[in-house]
């Protein structure tokens, strides 16, 4: 790939106009999002398409979101929109949430990785929303990171990752949400959550009036190879920055402590990862704190994960309470922590 010349221009109206331009003419764009930073092309074009999976190095297994500015577009590129859309779209759109739905046969295979679905979505950052009406069609964007990377939540992180890989990055200062959308597969008889997120699974499931099962990475994600992934993503190494992670179950004090030490008697230099209330039940050791509560520790957890990577060999993660956003930044732990492990980059 020849290197290009990457450029970072505020998201105002003249940004946004000329990342529109780019993405009307086949070519790709990063751009804000209220989760996380996306990297985007025209949903319709399998070529420009292509270059976010080289840019990215992203396997081309794993499948799109395509993120729309209103129900009309949804329409362009979903084949059905099941009653239940209609029902979270009303609570949840513009918002972390996406939805796997049967897909329009003009959305070219490269987006949904030969999928007969789509993943789609309304997101809520003003910029993202003037950019997909501007470039005039749905867009096609991952997380805007390299591939197994944590996902970026400011614009300064896209550079790091994607510089000479990409022409334009749009700023729109830091992430609100900080972790992914959350997403649930509508496409079968029964909702599934194949990833949670920015979306808490207890207000989907008030939405909805029922419970909703969630396939855990452990269970069907397909790390093993044993049981094809819903959501193919799923099997790849994910938002692991460059040290290792560990994670323990909340409370878990005396065993963080203890695999502190080991750190410190090997001479790795280690931190440890909490919320602002639990701090001070570790003393001395190093503790990075993510903010006060899940909402605050989602907002900061990827950009704690890109600072810790240049200065410590571990991070000790001490999981939070499962509720509201608390179950997407665990998960987002437990992968980065699992990247050690898996053998293929996402
Ligand atoms: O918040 C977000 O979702 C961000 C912003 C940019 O919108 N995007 C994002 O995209 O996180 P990405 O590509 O990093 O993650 C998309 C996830 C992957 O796990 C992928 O496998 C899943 O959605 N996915 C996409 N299309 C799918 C489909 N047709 N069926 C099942 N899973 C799908
Ligand atoms: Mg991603």
């Amino acid at each position: 790939m020849r290197a290009v010349r990457t450029e970072i221009i505020e998201a105002d109206r003249e940004g946004i106009e000329r990342a529109a331009r780019l993405i009307r003419t086949g070519g790709i764009a990063a751009f804000p999002t209220e989760t996380v930073y996306g990297l985007g092309a025209d949903a319709f074009d399998a070529d420009a398409v292509q270059r976010i999976f080289t840019a990215k190095g992203r396997p081309a297994d794993n499948p799109l979101i395509v993120h729309c500015a209103d129900f009309g577009m949804v329409r362009r590129v979903a084949l059905e929109i099941p009653l239940a859309v209609e029902r979270l779209s009303a609570e949840f759109w513009p918002g972390p949430l996406t939805v796997v739905l049967k897909k329009r046969p003009e959305i070219p295979a490269a987006v949904t990785a030969g999928l007969s679905t789509v993943a789609v979505r309304i997101p809520a950052h003003p910029a993202a929303l003037a950019l997909i009406r501007a470039a005039g069609t749905p867009i096609a964007a991952p997380s805007a990171n390299s591939s197994g990377r944590p996902s970026p939540t400011a614009a300064r992180h896209v550079y790091d990752d994607l510089n000479g890989k990409i022409p334009l990055i749009l700023d729109g200062g830091s992430c609100g949400v900080g972790v992914e959308s959350t997403v649930l597969d509508l496409s079968g008889g029964e909702p599934v959550v194949l990833r949670q997120g920015g979306c808490p699974l207890e207000r989907i499931e008030a939405a909805l009036g029922q419970k909703v099962k969630t396939i855990g990475r452990e269970n069907g994600a397909g790390e093993t190879g044993q049981s094809a992934p819903k959501s193919p993503g799923m099997k790849y190494r994910h938002y692991a920055p460059a040290c290792e992670v560990r994670t323990f179950g909340g409370g878990n004090v005396s065993e963080i402590l203890k695999a502190h030490e080991n750190c410190v008697q090997k001479n790795l230099k280690s931190a440890i990862i909490t919320v602002e209330h639990r701090k001070n039940l570790y003393g001395d050791g190093r503790v990075l704190v993510l903010g006060r509560d899940a909402e605050e520790a989602a907002r900061n957890l990827f950009r704690v994960f890109r600072d810790a990577e240049r200065e410590y060999a571990v991070l000790l993660c001490e999981e939070l309470p499962e509720d509201g956003l608390g179950a997407a930044v665990n998960d987002r732990m437990r992968c980065a922590a699992a990247g050690n492990e898996l053998k293929n980059e996402n």
